[in-house]
């Protein structure tokens, strides 16, 4: 309009020009004109901070907006985003950024999950927003949908597969039966897995995720610290063909839970019905599936990683941070009104499939499932099948073994794990052949 001032344009500093930042950055760049109508406000990248100047980056990223000095950067910024990673200057920097005014935006689950406290207690002193989209399940929506969509009603549980790195390698485990190894090999060589893959194997990157989401969904501060962690690495191509004997798939699972005692964090791998929702989750996407009283079962599928992906979730919060700073208002606050006390890992609530390998002889059944009464544990399937070439006529029916599946009912975690031991210690139970959670049924 003639004799209007343009708007001011929005300064945004990007820290970190990754695999996530060089997507962001591209973003900024060549959707600046549908950004600025949407915002109502020009969004300028005025540098992206990288650790060396001399890497030879994405030609999107213009040369000159590349800067070593992070900390200058954050101090004239109104927007800034942090897609580095790790702990440290991440944290400095975003407190800096904060305390100086600006709103931030962090895909770093790590972070978060470490320091959400003190990030959101300067942030909400600050009166800045703070948004993380990104760091849950990359492009799925589902911080902004449990934070604010679902503000009205109860969350009871949150069942998510939220590191594609482990349902890519369990999804190879189950089509074409491969070891763990070379499954993870597998993920390696297509840029799923780092070199050093422990963050996703052994469940580091999903207790991340499920603290950010326990937090959210249960109005309680919940830091990786509290969340019960098992990863994937002791699951083997024969437990996932059992499992699909069985009529399950195995899947790494971030559950957060309420129950009449608090909350259950944890993440573990889980033998889930291959009827349920989440078991038709393969290769490295992600999936997060929600249950609440009023909205009842809620499903959020999508690329969990990726730079695209994940820069588009950090793009929308940009928007919503920049569209803060013109109209005014401000993004949801810290909610931890609730303050739920924290279950340890042994109070959970949970079914356990046991397979074992027994003497096949009177008797021992109705020995193994008087261990299981005698610890209160209920039996739901018992299937027993003999063992090839012992169980074959003329062999010696003295050294016949069988293989028990056993499928509990749900049942405290401290019950079950020590009524485990109590059947290994059986004579005539000769292996404890797997155990595995059963969750979702
Ligand atoms: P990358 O390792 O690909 O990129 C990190 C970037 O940060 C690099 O440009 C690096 O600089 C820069 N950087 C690191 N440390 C410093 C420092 N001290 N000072 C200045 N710059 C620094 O990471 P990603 O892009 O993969 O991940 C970024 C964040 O996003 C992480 O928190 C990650 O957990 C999260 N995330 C990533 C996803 C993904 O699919 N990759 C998905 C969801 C979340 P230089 O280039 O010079 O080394
Ligand atoms: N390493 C993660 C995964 C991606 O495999 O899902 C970043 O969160």
């Amino acid at each position: 309009m003639p004799g209007t001032a343009s708007p001011t344009p929005l300064r945004v500093a990007l820290l970190g020009c990754g695999v996530v930042g060089t997507e962001v950055a591209r973003g900024l760049l060549t959707g600046a004109a549908d950004l600025a109508a949407r915002v109502g406000a020009p969004l300028e990248l005025v540098g992206v901070a990288v650790r060396d100047l001399e890497t030879e980056r994405d030609p999107a990223v213009p040369r000159e907006l590349l800067t070593t000095d992070a900390e200058k950067l954050v101090e004239s910024a109104d927007i800034v985003v942090e897609v580095m990673g790790g702990i440290e200057p991440a944290r400095t920097l975003l407190l800096r950024a904060i305390a100086g005014g600006a709103s931030v935006v962090t895909a770093n689950k790590a972070l978060l999950a470490e320091r959400w406290p003190e990030l959101f207690e300067a942030a909400d002193a600050a009166g800045v927003d703070l948004s993380f989209e990104a760091a849950v399940a990359g492009a799925i929506p589902i911080v902004r949908p449990v934070r604010e969509s679902l503000a009205g009603d109860h969350v009871r549980r949150v069942l998510g597969i939220v590191n594609g790195t482990t349902n890519f390698v369990l999804d190879r485990m189950a089509t074409d039966g491969l070891e763990l190894e070379e499954a993870v090999r597998e993920a390696q060589a297509l840029g799923y897995a780092e070199a050093d893959p422990t963050a996703d194997v052994d469940g580091f990157d999903a207790a991340a995720k499920a603290a950010i989401l326990a937090s959210l969904a249960f109005h309680t501060r919940v830091s990786i610290d509290d969340v019960a962690r098992e990863g994937i690495r002791a699951v083997t191509a024969d437990d996932v063909a059992a499992a699909a004997a069985t009529g399950h798939t195995v899947k790494l699972l971030a559950i957060a839970e309420r129950t009449a005692e608090g909350v259950s964090v944890r993440v573990h791998p889980a033998l889930v019905p291959t009827d349920h929702p989440l078991a038709a989750v393969r290769g490295a996407f992600n999936a997060v599936f929600v249950e609440a009283d009023g909205a009842g079962p809620l499903m959020f599928y999508g690329q969990g990683a990726g730079g695209r992906p994940t820069a588009s979730a950090v793009l929308g919060d940009v928007v919503s941070a920049a569209r803060h700073r013109v109209l005014g208002g401000k993004g949801p606050q810290e909610s931890a009104y609730a303050s739920l006390p924290l279950l340890p890992a042994d109070a959970a609530t949970t079914r356990y499939q046991v397979r074992l390998v027994v003497d096949d002889r009177p008797g021992v059944l109705a020995q193994v499932a008087g261990v299981l009464a005698e610890h209160g544990v209920s039996i739901d399937t018992v299937r027993q099948s003999a063992l090839g070439a012992e169980a074959a006529e003329g062999a010696d029916p003295a050294g016949a073994t069988a293989n028990l599946l056993l499928t509990t009912h749900r049942a405290r975690e401290a019950s079950l794990a020590a009524t485990v031991a109590a059947v290994a210690g059986l004579a005539p139970v000769r292996e404890i052949t797997s155990v595995l959670r059963v969750e979702g049924a």
